[in-house]
């Protein structure tokens, strides 16, 4: 962070009433009360609107298997934008809150699908204006020669305005130090937050460790990012949840002894050491190989008529073929696009 940005932070701040309440929102404690204050809050939630924002939103949210803590918290944060507004309603103080966001989490867990989700929230509950999700990485941000990283930054922070500004893999903007690029793309953001506040969410994500790592070199970032959410990896029965369902959404079901190989395929992989596992990820891509595969068994079976309807919908285990490994598992050049 550079000394101009924290010295006109610190006359704004001097200049500002001090209105800002940072809303600090811990997953852990969330994680660790799930079962009883999670599951409350959501079957209040529940009880709550039976239209409106929330009430369209969390359907979307409930298909998402698991992530009771990140549930928890989205729950929370709409009960603050919802209190919010009754606040205003009724004459009472409206406090500003912070809603930038850290995302801890593995590959495949989920985050940008709920960075996704959230986006819309805020612009249903009137927070954003557009709603929108600009995912980026470091070499979106970081440029080739000086200046260049501050010019691409902040022509992304406006491509972002009115929505969400998601920034995968944030760790790499700290990875080469003092004299790296990244470090002009993470002090130009911070500017962007006073210069923009309250007219876009910044959301940095990434593996939970190296997250952590990129925190304690930055010790000015923690307090900016009042709101954390861990997405942890997903069990073997949650990963099989997830693939019937994404099935169920494309017309398909996978028989009984398709579940038992893709079990077994995802317990190997899990274990394998040397890569990543990539959590829902994997199991949707085995899934697109699956019906890729299932097609031309169907073409070769029944060349000159049309399968049963059964036979259309039904994955067999011996369409499933394990994946080429990581790094390639996006599969061949085409795909279905379903992030
Ligand atoms: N809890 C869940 N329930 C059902 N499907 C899920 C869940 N989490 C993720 N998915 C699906 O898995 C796929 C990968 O999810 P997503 O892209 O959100 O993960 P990610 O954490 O952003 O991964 P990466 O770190 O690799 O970018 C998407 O198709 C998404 O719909
Ligand atoms: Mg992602």
């Amino acid at each position: 962070m550079n000394a101009r940005a924290q010295g006109e932070r610190d006359s704004a701040a001097a200049a500002r009433p001090a209105r800002q309440i940072n809303v600090v929102l811990r997953s852990q404690d969330a994680a660790s009360g799930a079962a009883a204050s999670g599951s409350e809050a959501l079957a209040a939630g529940r009880g709550l609107p039976s239209s409106g924002p929330w009430a369209l939103w969390q359907q979307e949210l409930e298909r998402m298997v698991g992530l009771d803590n990140v549930k928890e918290l989205v729950y929370e944060i709409y009960a603050l934008l919802q209190i919010a507004q009754y606040r205003g309603d009724a004459g009472l103080h409206s406090q500003a809150h912070v809603y930038h966001m850290i995302f801890r989490g593995n590959p495949g867990t989920g985050k940008t699908t709920v960075a996704r989700l959230l986006a819309k929230l805020f612009q249903s509950m009137g927070l954003l204006s557009k709603g929108h999700l600009v995912e980026v990485e470091r070499a979106d941000l970081v440029g080739e020669y000086i200046g260049h990283t501050a010019q691409k930054t902040r022509d992304l922070v406006k491509k972002a305005l009115g929505g969400v500004l998601f920034v995968d893999e944030a760790y790499s903007l700290a990875r080469g130090g003092e004299k790296d690029f990244g470090k002009e793309a993470i002090d130009t953001l911070v500017k962007a937050m006073e210069d923009h506040r309250n007219q876009f969410v910044l959301i940095l994500a990434g593996y939970p460790l190296e997250i952590d790592m990129f925190m304690m070199t930055n010790p000015g970032l923690p307090s900016r990012f009042p709101i954390q959410m861990d997405f942890p990896d997903f069990t073997v029965d949650q990963l099989l949840q997830i693939a019937e369902g994404m099935a169920r959404e494309r017309d398909y079901v996978l028989m009984p002894q398709a579940v038992a190989k893709l079990k077994q395929n995802v317990l190997q992989e899990k274990e394998a050491a040397g890569h990543p596992f990539s959590n829902a990820r994997y199991v949707r891509n085995m899934l697109e190989r699956a019906i890729r595969n299932q097609a031309v068994r169907l073409l070769q079976q029944y060349p000159s008529a049309s399968p049963s309807r059964q036979e259309l919908v039904g994955i067999r285990p011996e369409d499933l073929k394990p994946l080429p490994a990581a790094g390639t598992q996006a599969g061949p050049a085409f795909g279905w696009g379903f992030n």
